[in-house]
């Protein structure tokens, strides 16, 4: 989630706030609110999309110099206008914005409750403006209620409050959610992070754990007991684009180095997994549903699925299900991946195969319709994705997968698993190397992905964000089937990237790269770092840990192919964010 919140020298507040939440739309786009106080408060909020919201309700249509604003990335409770903040008490004169988690919520709703406060939202944030209401009540003022408040929540926040029996004060608090204050010219600023607010001010105060702020004419820092905390203002010099992707040139990149968090944070959805599969029960039969690159990660569940558990595995593109698949049963388990949980095609399989089968969705986005319509429900943790090409939701589909495998009989897998990350974080590490080699590829017109057994589906989802971004003509193929065909294709330079992790498939795999290389292609080998016969055999080399073994491998081979595309795509002036002619999320047939 994103929060702002601002006082401004006029009238402006709504416009401004929402502007600066415009740019905090990575952070979220379940819902959006804004509340401004004149004094008394006024509130826009609903389900949706900044855009949709504001063409619904004319979000920047609000009095006042002064207002809190919100975007929300729902982990709990659905995306729905009662669950979008900002929340208030039962009189409506405190509001509230929050980012984290209330871990101790019920509780002190259940208490609150007995003492006659009236919920509206299913949120933990609720609690907030309605534990404030009651310390007001008791005679204390909006920052001394709102520290007593906080004092009794166990958990993570990043908070704004305003009230209009105090009007021209917002009080803000940070615990483990980021929250910074921006000195403008005698106005003032809080957002969650320094993007937000980069067209008002450069002079950023960074808030720390336990620590609150009052802002109303002046800027004071204290620590939950009251006491008073001396900052530096730092200047910065980020310029408003850069730093909304975190300094980063695209989303892309930047959502490339949040797999290894992706990962980590998907992998704590264990206990959920256990659960759901055992609601499942017996399963005698699996076929995964998915378009792109969740296709992909369905290919590399068929692998798991066979090797590991003997489970008959099969892997249906979405948008030819109606036409191949006719033998489901009650004790089929159908798997539909969707990053968006939109998509039409995925969605039109999965309602003809709810009344035939056993129905399992794994997806990004809480509440989108493919969770609502699934008999079950598995959550990737990636966090909002906006480049278009599917990166780190890839890799969170990927661990949901070896997830299922460990809790339906394989539990081995889960130590593997945990060693990921900081293998990710390695694979991440090589960047420059990868970069560099990009150079000598950007004026190709063909690329061959080539891989065996696990390495198959990476090498079509090497090629697929290929294509995507770089608009080069790229072909994954199963290395022993080029020889029935694309051998044909190879001459002079055309490179290939043959992936080849320690394994079974290894050798097979070297003979296969030494049958391009005899047709004079330009070989990238990516393989473990201590795999002297393949860094042999290529002309360009990209290492990864020895570690990682064929089962493994689609996790951390995908990186810096991820990482070659887009390198290949910013070296021909493309923008990798937004390639032509597709979709993050494509809603039609
Ligand atoms: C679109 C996107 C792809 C994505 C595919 C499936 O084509 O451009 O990146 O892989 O849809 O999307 P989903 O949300 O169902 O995973």
């Amino acid at each position: 989630c994103g929060i702002v919140a601002c006082i401004l020298k006029d009238n402006r507040a709504a416009p401004v706030l929402l502007e600066c939440v415009r740019r905090l739309e990575y952070r979220g786009y379940d819902s959006v609110g804004i509340a401004t106080a004149d004094p008394m408060i006024n509130i826009k909020k609903d389900r949706g999309k900044i855009d949709e919201v504001d063409s619904e309700l004319d979000l920047a249509d609000l009095p006042g110099s002064m207002g809190i604003a919100h975007v929300r990335w729902a982990t709990h409770g659905l995306p729905t206008a009662e669950n979008a903040h900002p929340h208030t008490d039962c009189t409506g004169e405190i509001a509230v914005v929050h980012n984290g988690i209330i871990e101790n919520y019920l509780e002190v709703k259940e208490e609150l409750e007995s003492e006659g406060h009236v919920f509206r939202s299913e949120t933990d944030t609720e609690v907030i403006p309605h534990l404030i209401e009651k310390y007001m009540d008791e005679g204390m003022d909006l920052e001394a209620a709102t520290a007593t408040a906080l004092r009794k929540l166990k958990g993570a926040y990043a908070i704004a409050a305003i009230s209009s029996r105090e009007p021209g004060r917002v009080v803000g608090a940070r615990k483990e959610s980021p929250l910074i204050v921006g000195v403008g010219d005698g106005e003032f600023f809080l957002a969650s992070d320094v993007p937000a607010i980069l067209n008002h001010t450069k002079n950023i105060i960074y808030l720390d754990d336990g620590e609150m702020v009052i802002i109303d004419g002046d800027v004071r820092i204290r620590d939950l007991d009251g006491n008073t905390v001396s900052k530096e203002v730092h200047v910065i010099d980020w310029t408003a684009d850069m730093a909304e992707k975190a300094g980063y040139d695209h989303f892309m990149i930047k959502e490339i180095h949040e797999e290894p968090g992706a990962v980590r944070d998907t992998l704590t959805e264990m206990d959920d997994v256990m659960r759901v599969v055992k609601e499942i029960g017996e399963v005698e039969r699996v076929c995964f549903v998915a378009c792109g690159t969740s296709y992909h990660a369905s290919l590399v569940g068929k692998y798991l699925f066979e090797s590991i558990l003997g489970i008959p595995t099969d892997v249906i593109l979405a948008s030819e299900f109606r036409y191949s698949a006719r033998a489901l049963t009650d004790r089929t388990l159908a798997v539909f991946i969707s990053q968006s949980g939109e998509t039409a095609d995925t969605l039109n399989a999965l309602r003809s195969a709810n009344s035939r089968a056993k129905t399992l969705a794994i997806v990004n986005v809480l509440g989108s319709s493919a969770t609502r319509e699934a008999q079950h429900v598995l959550y990737t943790r990636a966090g909002p994705e906006i480049g278009v090409a599917a990166t780190k939701t890839y890799v969170s589909q990927l661990t949901i997968i070896y997830m299922l495998v460990a809790a339906m009989g394989a539990p081995e897998l889960i130590e593997k698993l945990e060693k990921v990350p900081a293998i990710m974080e390695e694979a991440l590490g090589d960047e420059d190397n990868i970069r560099a080699l990009s150079s000598h590829y950007s004026n190709v017109s063909d690329f061959f992905f080539i891989g065996r057994g696990f390495s198959y589906p990476t090498a079509l989802e090497g090629a697929l964000k290929l294509k995507e971004i770089t608009y080069i003509h790229g072909e994954g193929y199963a290395a022993g089937e080029l020889k029935h065909g694309p051998l044909a294709l190879i001459d002079d330079g055309v490179p290939v990237v043959a992936i080849s992790p320690p394994g079974p498939c290894h050798d097979k795999t070297l003979s296969n790269v030494e049958e391009v290389r005899a047709r004079g292609a330009r070989v990238i080998g990516v393989g473990s770092t201590l795999d002297e016969a393949l860094r042999k055999e290529a002309d360009d080399f990209i290492g990864l840990s020895p570690e990682v073994d064929e089962v493994l491998s689609p996790l951390v081979y995908i990186v810096p192919l991820q990482l070659l595309s887009y390198y290949v795509s910013v070296e021909r002036g493309l923008d990798p964010d937004k390639p032509k002619n597709l979709a993050k999320c494509v809603t039609v047939e």
